[in-house]
């Protein structure tokens, strides 16, 4: 698989990495599927894929152990991101960027990853109660300490825009500078998709300019730009699709020229429509890594086959004439 460097220590992954939240969290099936999910990031290792992204959160705490699992036997071929500052409680999850505690998270979750080290420790989500700089600084300590390679920083979610008041990142970018004050950033994990593009308009050149990796969550639209689903086929209330804006039946329906026009380049490539997603995303920027979830070995091989895909400017053009997608969290 073609390789990609991340962040200014350059440091190397697989073009396309594998998001490993399906396998514990947030999609239905995931608790029953358990084991089975390590075949999925066995798959995606002997594939050429190298960063598997996980979180302390997902599960919670059983997604980590999964995954240390997989890396007790292939640590040398795996490169690993975390996360920290996300708690589940009963009812609510809530932001935790004490600096105590970011240092206890790492330790558990070095344990959980049966690792040492951990190669990306990404900030999931700013506490609004302490200064990001605080929790950075504690970050940085754990680089210093040599239990983390380097740092990240999550910008997730269509509540980062309505707080910012202005463009989708506004508020990521204000971040994104005051933590480069105190240590620098290697990577960006941001919403990146043919339906949702808008971390191209200002995050994207940000981090280009910058020399940071942009890690793109989200690649295959939560599924739907996979073609496999259908609209009104329902989800599961344990399913974030069950309250996503865009899985309603009318909006699967009114979404579904997207589909079409994946499957109009998939078919110039012999490819899947998953595939041209991705391949869509990675012709975004050589420091772009698409982090397709998956749960299934299937489509973990399936996935990794799009680094090997390159989309002709006629590809790009038809993609970029798509219509913007119907429905939002606004
Ligand atoms: N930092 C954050 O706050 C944040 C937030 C969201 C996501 N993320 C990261 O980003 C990763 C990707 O996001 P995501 O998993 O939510 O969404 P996604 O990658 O857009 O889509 C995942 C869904 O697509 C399905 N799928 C994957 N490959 C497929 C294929 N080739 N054909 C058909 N269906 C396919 C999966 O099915 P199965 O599950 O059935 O295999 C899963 O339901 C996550 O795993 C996580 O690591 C981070």
């Amino acid at each position: 698989m073609e390789r990609r460097t991340i962040g200014a220590g350059a440091l190397g992954v697989g073009a396309v990495g594998l998001g490993c939240m399906p396998m514990s969290w947030a999609y239905s099936g995931s608790r029953q599927r358990g084991d089975a999910s390590m075949q999925t990031v066995h798959a995606a290792l002997d594939q050429g894929t190298t960063l598997l992204d996980t979180a302390d959160m997902y599960g919670p705490f059983t997604n980590e152990l999964l995954v240390g699992r997989v890396l007790k036997e292939r640590r040398a071929e795996a490169f690993v991101s975390t996360k920290c500052g996300l708690l589940v409680g009963d009812q609510h999850v809530v932001a935790n960027g004490r600096p105590g505690y970011v240092k206890r998270a790492c330790d558990a979750s070095l344990r959980r990853l049966q690792t040492d080290i951990i190669d990306l420790y990404q900030l999931h989500r700013a506490d609004p109660e302490v200064p990001i700089e605080e929790t950075w600084g504690a970050m940085a300590d754990l680089v210093t300490a040599g239990k983390v390679r380097a740092l990240g920083l999550c910008a997730v979610g269509a509540r980062a825009r309505r707080r910012s008041g202005g463009g989708m990142h506004d508020t990521t970018i204000r971040q994104l500078e005051r933590v480069q004050q105190v240590f620098p950033v290697t990577a960006v994990e941001a919403e990146l998709s043919v339906w949702s593009p808008e971390a191209l308009d200002a995050l994207l050149p940000w981090c280009a300019a910058r020399g940071i990796g942009l890690l793109a969550a989200m690649p295959l639209g939560n599924g739907f730009l996979t073609g496999t689903l259908t609209p009104g086929q329902g989800f599961e209330p344990d399913d974030l699709r069950a309250r996503h804006p865009r899985f309603t039946a009318e909006m699967m329906a009114a979404n579904q020229p997207l589909v079409v026009g994946l499957r109009r380049v998939a078919a110039r490539h012999g490819a899947t429509p998953a595939q041209v997603a991705l391949a869509w995303v990675l012709a975004q920027g050589t420091q772009v890594v698409p982090i397709p979830g998956a749960k299934r070995d299937r489509w973990a091989r399936e996935n990794a086959g799009a680094a090997g895909i390159r989309l002709s400017p006629r590809d790009l053009t038809d993609l970029a004439a798509l219509p913007a997608a119907q429905g939002s969290w606004d």
